[in-house]
């Protein structure tokens, strides 16, 4: 008889987990996968990536429709929202996907175990009434809402994400606290169908981390499109009195204190790791000061035979993120090499138009060493100026001497498909004259980004 009912147990089913345990047992490793949700997938499944894109993707219709895109095209509609059934092809799309993951366990043979997980030795979980052993432990716990204190999500008046794209009405005026990316991606979904927005971001910019121009540049569109900043401005308390909240702000520097009525509040300040009820001591790990798991470059814990990936351990929280680490992490159990280049993550926000990068700002790379950087506008780019998609950008940071490619930006209506390349060229250590010299098909959007290579050099043509 086995020494262990699994060779692998994976803990949490997101795209971390399902991904290390679909990979697990392609490599012939006999695999479990404990998930507490009713459906496989995770928050980016069931409450995250795919939601939000479904209500943006269908949002953002209506509000071509509504704002006169659609006319300026020749096509006179005037749009008339029914929301249960945009609510429906979300719920539908859900579904879909988070069948297909079950589908895909029986296909590769992962055994689902059904509740939640908690461990009684490095090698042994207890999931409900039953204790399963594995030699080896994927800790795929994924994140949860960071909550604002003294403010309680009650999903009606104040809501998270969750509540956020699930709410029944358009709400008239939609505060939003935190103007990071759930912030801004569900902000616009409300704004787009007609709530007034307003953003209280306690920096002095949105999207931190991004690149300093494309927070400047992406906050001038988003102000353009209607929706209202109060920038360094922290939120001091939030009370609801019937169907109605009133928020208390005051500058981050102090100073007087305002107040701002709404119908609904959206709380997007971050997201923390899961550990809690993990019982992470009888494994003998311990979180770090913000809440994460360790891990060394293989994804392994302090602890021989527990690892974790995904939204515990540190780095961006984000989906392919955590897909990325879930097959290295299988290999690396199998006895392969299992590597994430963590300095080639893009990440995307799916607004209209899109924001997407990869790589370092021109802050950080400019900290670093000499750079030369290349930038060109859409406006420049003959797809996007005949599909009236004027705003925007692509920039790229190459260091001086090398000219390696070290960071790409991009605001374009499809930059989230665009920065595929520009990950890729990193991933192969292209030089911007690589990337200026590689033939790029006419007229598309990524087009600027060859400009944006040549721009580097100073000589792009388009402009
Ligand atoms: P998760 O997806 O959080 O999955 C962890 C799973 O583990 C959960 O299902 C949870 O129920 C389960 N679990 C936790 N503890 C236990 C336990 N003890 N026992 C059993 N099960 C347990 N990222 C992108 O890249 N692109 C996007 O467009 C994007 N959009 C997003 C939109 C929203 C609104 C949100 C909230 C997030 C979005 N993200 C996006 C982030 C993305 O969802 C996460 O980075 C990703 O889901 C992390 O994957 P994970 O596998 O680490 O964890
Ligand atoms: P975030 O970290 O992107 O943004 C949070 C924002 O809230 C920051 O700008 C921060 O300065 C601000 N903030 C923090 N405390 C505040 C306070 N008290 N008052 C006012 N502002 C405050 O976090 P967000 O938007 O909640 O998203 C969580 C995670 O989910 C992110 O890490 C992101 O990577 C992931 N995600 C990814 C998406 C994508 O890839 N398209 C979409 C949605 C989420």
């Amino acid at each position: 008889m086995a020494e262990f009912d699994y060779d692998v147990l994976v803990i949490g089913s997101g795209p971390g987990g399902y991904v290390a345990a679909i990979r697990a047992a392609q490599l012939g490793l006999r695999t479990a996968c404990v998930e507490s949700r009713e459906t496989l997938g995770g928050t980016c499944l069931n409450v995250g990536c795919i939601p939000s894109k479904a209500m943006l993707h269908a949002s953002e219709y209506f509000d071509a429709a509504a704002n006169g895109a659609m006319a300026k095209l020749g096509i006179k509609v005037t749009p008339e929202l029914d929301l249960p059934t945009m609510h429906a092809q979300r719920v539908d799309a859900v579904k879909q996907l988070t069948g297909g993951i079950e589908y895909l366990f029986k296909k590769n043979k992962v055994t689902w175990l059904k509740g939640r997980g908690a461990f009684v030795d490095a090698h042994t979980v207890q999931v409900g009434e039953q204790t399963v052993t594995a030699k080896d432990v994927v800790i795929a716990t994924g994140s949860s809402v960071t909550p604002l204190p003294g403010v309680t999500i009650d999903q009606k008046v104040v809501v998270d994400s969750t509540g956020a794209l699930e709410l029944p009405m358009v709400p008239a005026h939609l505060v939003v606290i935190g103007g990071g990316v759930i912030g801004l991606e569900l902000g616009s979904v409300w704004r787009r169908l007609g709530a007034k927005v307003t953003v209280v971001e306690y920096l002095d910019q949105i999207l931190p981390g991004f690149d300093g121009d494309v927070r400047k540049e992406a906050n001038k569109i988003f102000r353009k499109q209607g929706i209202e900043f109060k920038l360094s401005t922290k939120v001091t308390g939030v009370t609801v009195e019937g169907d109605s909240a009133t928020l208390t702000v005051e500058p981050a520097a102090g100073g007087a204190a305002e107040t701002i009525s709404a119908d609904v509040v959206l709380v997007s300040i971050g997201r923390k790791p899961n550990t809690d009820g993990l019982a992470l001591e009888k494994a003998g790990l311990a979180t770090n000061a913000r809440g994460q798991i360790e891990i060394d470059h293989r994804f392994k814990t302090a602890v021989d035979g527990v690892w974790a990936i995904g939204d515990v351990v540190p780095g961006p929280m984000l989906a392919h993120k955590a897909e990325d680490e879930g097959i290295a992490v299988a290999e690396n159990i199998a006895g392969q090499t299992g590597i994430v280049n963590h300095d080639v993550i893009p990440s995307v926000v799916y607004t209209w138009p899109e924001i997407a990068g990869v790589g370092l700002t021109e802050e950080v790379a400019k900290e670093r060493g000499e750079i030369k950087v290349g930038k060109f506008p859409m406006l420049g780019n003959s797809r996007a100026k005949t599909n009236h998609e004027p705003d925007g950008f692509v920039k790229i940071i190459a260091d001086a001497k090398s000219d390696r490619v070290l960071g790409v930006w991009c605001i374009a209506s499809v930059a989230g498909t665009m920065i595929a390349q520009a990950a890729q060229a990193m991933e192969f250590g292209a030089t911007s004259e690589d990337i200026a010299y590689t033939c790029h098909a006419h007229p598309t959007h990524s087009e600027a980004i060859k400009e944006a290579a040549m721009a580097v050099r100073g000589k792009p043509i388009h402009i």
